[in-house]
């Protein structure tokens, strides 16, 4: 039998091309030159600094905390100099061969333009610009007594265009911009006004929160800084995440990089069909070793593959796709059940659909697979999401073809 061609994961992303769609985020696997090799050479298309500020500080620790189905982190930029990122740590994360992402934030959109281009001269391949984490204002504030960082007012795009605009002016690589969750309700004002600005690009997301976690034994906030507080990422802020991509492609053409949650090769393709280009993990690498990033380019390539894609950028808006389709066929507000349908063949008795069942219309008899009472049935569709091997169907919107 011959084999199934190759999936091809080569992308292309604000005029550069990226050998997959895969890219460690900021975050610790960004904290210095070494690292950044070290998983640059576990295949991932590009590797992103910590956010280089010009005032480094040490964390308030501590500084992690697994927190339901993720993690919070009370993290401000780099712990590393200016000069060092633009003396060595760029240099040496060029050796992983990855592309290098510089993350930086001036205090002014002056000096923002000054580290980009000094970012630029030390060998970033991209710019990319965070807007305010949720935690930032207090630790920063707590850090430096006196400074009166002030939490900015969100919906004031201004000061990021000036960034952006003078940046672009200094330099000739894309410049991306990133918006933490914080934004997520306004983030199509956001996408518009940087677009207008000449941002080549946006990420997104960033942290959501903060959010809080508490040991019941001392009663003790687990994070350090005033109030205990972080930034949430991981697999819990997914959903916000993609969504808030989504509303990304709704509103303008620049390409995203979408990142928040994604620990496999299929959360990655839900950010391509949400209209992503290139994929940021950063959570998950934390958690389960750089290893994961491999694990999921190499799955990615099966998954585009067993879907019917021949290369990643052809799953791209997939979503977008079928939104139209909805709004098209009248059928944005189905109300008419479909009972759910089990693949016996496939069911591996598990029991989960029974249990989340709050109808009563699944069940699994003794040796036997689920089986579904359809006159019970109120076609709500949960079932369907918690299946492990994805042998229960509902055809609500299955006529559709591929775009
Ligand atoms: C420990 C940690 C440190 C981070 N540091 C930065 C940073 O310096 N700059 C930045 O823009 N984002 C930073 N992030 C945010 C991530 O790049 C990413 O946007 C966010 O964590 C969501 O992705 P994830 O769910 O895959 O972690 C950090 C995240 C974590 C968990």
């Amino acid at each position: 039998m011959a084999s199934k061609p190759e999936v091809d994961l080569k992308t292309s992303f604000c005029g550069l091309e990226f050998r997959n769609p895969i890219v460690v985020a900021a975050g610790v696997h960004g904290r210095d030159g070494e690292t950044m090799a070290e998983v640059a050479r576990c295949g991932v298309a590009a590797v992103c600094t910590k956010t280089i500020v010009s005032r480094p500080a040490p964390d308030v620790l501590p500084c992690f905390v697994q927190a339901g189905p993720g993690m919070l982190n009370a993290v401000f930029g780099s712990d590393r100099s200016a000069e060092y990122w633009f003396g060595e740590g760029i240099k040496r994360a060029r050796e992983g061969g990855a592309r290098v992402i510089a993350n930086l934030a001036g205090f002014s959109p002056e000096e923002s333009a000054q580290l980009a281009e000094r970012a630029v001269a030390a060998g970033a391949e991209m710019i990319e610009l965070p807007t305010h984490c949720p935690h930032m204002g207090e630790i920063l504030n707590a850090l430096y007594p006196g400074l009166n960082y002030p939490e900015p007012k969100l919906t004031d795009v201004a000061p990021m265009q000036a960034a952006v605009r003078l940046i672009k002016r200094a330099v000739k690589a894309p410049v991306v911009v990133k918006l933490s969750g914080t934004f997520a309700h306004i983030v199509r004002e956001w996408a518009l006004g940087v677009k207008e600005a000449g941002a080549d690009g946006i990420a997104c997301a960033d942290a959501f929160g903060p959010g809080l976690s508490i040991d019941v034994a001392t009663g003790q906030p687990r994070l350090g800084g005033p109030r205990g507080v972080g930034g949430l990422t991981g697999a819990g802020i997914r959903p916000l995440a993609l969504r808030m991509v989504l509303d990304i492609a709704l509103t303008v053409d620049l390409p995203i990089l979408g990142v928040g949650g994604v620990g496999s090769a299929r959360d990655a393709v839900e950010y391509l069909m949400a209209g992503a280009t290139l994929v940021g993990v950063c959570t998950a690498g934390h958690m389960n070793g750089a290893a994961r990033y491999a694990k999921i380019i190499s799955e990615l390539g099966g998954l585009l593959g067993r879907l019917g894609y021949a290369d990643a950028a052809s799953a791209r808006g997939l979503a977008l796709a079928r939104i139209r389709e909805r709004r098209e066929r009248g059928r944005t507000a189905v109300t008419s059940p479909v009972p759910a349908v089990v693949e016996e063949g496939l069911c591996t008795a598990c029991g989960r659909c029974p249990e989340v069942c709050a109808y009563d219309a699944i069940h699994l008899p003794a040796g036997g697979k689920a089986r579904v009472q359809a006159e019970r049935c109120i076609g709500c569709g949960l079932c369907v999401s918690v299946c492990p091997v994805d042998c229960i169907r509902q055809a609500y919107y299955e006529a559709s073809s591929k775009p």
